[in-house]
């Protein structure tokens, strides 16, 4: 298995992605580093639309980036803001995410330093399926 990042690096990679957001609506930037089970590391920012509901959130922006490069499975993703507290991943992207596997890390970072983390397990223990189908 290829060799983790150190959480400090993806944290960068993160932080990194973030100064990349299109927030001028919210002026709430998210940057994320999303590490594929393969070690390669997938960047997302949130990117806004003056019709809000066009919004992208910066987690999905990363997972459709790896899914169209081929990854499926994920080890963990940091999420980075610039908030006075980690912030962790909204309901949508929690199940967005989900579509790839419940036992992934996530780790939210801000600026100034701030840590928490959870598996996406414990965020979401029942994600929506379609049955035999999903
Ligand atoms: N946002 C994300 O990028 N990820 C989340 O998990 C929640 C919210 C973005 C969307 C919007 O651009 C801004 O944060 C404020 O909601």
């Amino acid at each position: 298995m290829p060799a983790s990042r150190t959480e400090a690096e993806l944290s960068g990679v993160a932080r990194e992605a973030m100064d990349c957001a299109y927030a001028p609506y919210s002026a709430f930037r998210v940057g994320v580093a999303l590490e594929a089970a393969d070690g390669r590391v997938f960047t997302g920012c949130n990117v806004e639309n003056a019709a809000y509901p066009v919004t992208i959130c910066a987690e999905q922006v990363a997972l459709g980036t790896a899914v169209a490069a081929g990854a499926r499975q994920f080890r963990r993703i940091v999420v980075a803001t610039a908030a006075e507290s980690p912030t962790a991943p909204c309901g949508m992207c929690r199940q967005a995410l989900a579509e790839f596997g419940l036992d992934l890390e996530i780790v939210a970072v801000t600026e100034a330093g701030a840590r928490d983390a959870w598996s996406l397990r414990e965020l979401l223990p029942e994600r929506f399926t379609l049955g035999e189908i999903g």
